[in-house]
């Protein structure tokens, strides 16, 4: 089993890695933290709760993160992003409040707690802006040497951004951080727009989902039917960004993927673009994985295997 720990702004397709981390025999959750970007930090961390406690899971718990980029004091939430996931964050698909409430220690003191605790059997997954886990190396930078993996969703190498042509939208709201994690010399790898609109979630899918009769099931059938209503009808299902990324942590063979310096822009009109960094074009030990292929089918097929059993189990 690998131990997963997810730093999510949730968010739908964030729900959708969270389900997967649940549902899968392979993850050991120890812990969630929530950051800004789809949702502002308190609610994304209150949707998360309300789905752990949905899905019978209060035993892990949840911190709330940074509110804003790291080089900002504020952060406004986008009309775009309301529109996406909904004004709740969750297609506007009401869930029970949980009982529980977050824990009291800061999302970045989480981090910096698990990565000492659990050191290279930790994997770190992001499907937001990248906020805590930078802040956590700054402000413990011996971290560095010890964390196992770390998985981000975020980013386009070969393909243009959904921001606008240079930037994804996790990156675009903190390109600091992100240009900070990725020349950290940390083990990273990217689960960009490269490989996530590859996959597509269909409404067939959801209705297998719904079909399971339970609360969990039909909640996240309306959950995610609101986010495929989003998308461009041409896609006939929806994008599966944040779900991807967790999906590699457990099954890195789905992918394709190319060794390189990854750098951010953060100035000018391509702020936000995830390239390679043409300082150490000749640096032979490039430490991130940028995913440039995806078996789609099997990565769908497994997504809808692992949630179906979550489902008929809550
Ligand atoms: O660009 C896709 C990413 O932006 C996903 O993480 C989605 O949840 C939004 O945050
Ligand atoms: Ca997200």
């Amino acid at each position: 089993m690998i131990k997963v720990l997810l730093d999510l702004d949730t968010g739908i397709d964030d729900a959708m890695a969270l389900a997967y981390a649940l549902g899968s025999k392979e993850i050991d959750l120890i812990g969630i933290t929530g950051t800004f970007g789809n949702v502002y930090t308190e609610e994304g961390v209150q949707n998360v709760l309300n789905i752990l406690n949905m899905c019978n899971a209060n035993e892990i718990p949840v911190y709330a993160g940074e509110t804003h980029a790291i080089t900002k004091d504020h952060f406004t939430r986008l009309e775009v992003s309301a529109r996406i996931h909904g004004e709740n964050g969750v297609g506007q698909v009401e869930i029970e409040t949980s009982p529980k409430k977050k824990e009291t220690q800061s999302g970045v003191d989480f981090i910096i707690k698990s990565v000492k605790k659990y050191r290279e059997e930790l994997v770190i997954v992001t499907t937001g802006p990248i906020t805590n886990l930078a802040l956590a190396l700054q402000k413990a930078p011996e971290i560095k040497d010890m964390v196992g993996k770390v998985v981000i969703m975020g980013g386009a190498l070969t393909v243009p951004g959904n921001c606008n042509a240079y930037t994804e939208a996790n990156i675009s709201q903190d390109p600091e951080a992100a240009k900070y994690v990725f020349e950290s010399g940390l083990d990273v790898t990217m689960v960009g727009l490269d490989v996530t609109q590859r996959s597509i979630l269909t409404n067939a899918d959801t209705q297998r989902w719904r079909e399971t009769g339970s609360v969990a099931g039909r909640t996240y059938a309306d959950m995610v039917d609101y986010y495929i209503s989003q998308h461009d009808v041409a896609i006939k299902g929806c994008y599966l960004h944040d779900p991807s990324a967790v999906i590699h942590a457990v099954h890195p063979e789905y992918f394709v993927m190319l060794a390189m310096h990854m750098t951010v822009t953060t100035e000018g009109e391509a702020e936000g673009r995830t390239i390679g960094d043409p300082s150490k074009l000749r640096d032979p030990n490039p430490n991130v994985k940028v995913c440039i292929g995806v078996d789609s089918q099997t990565l769908v097929n497994d997504l809808n295997e692992v949630l179906l059993t979550l489902f008929k189990q809550n």
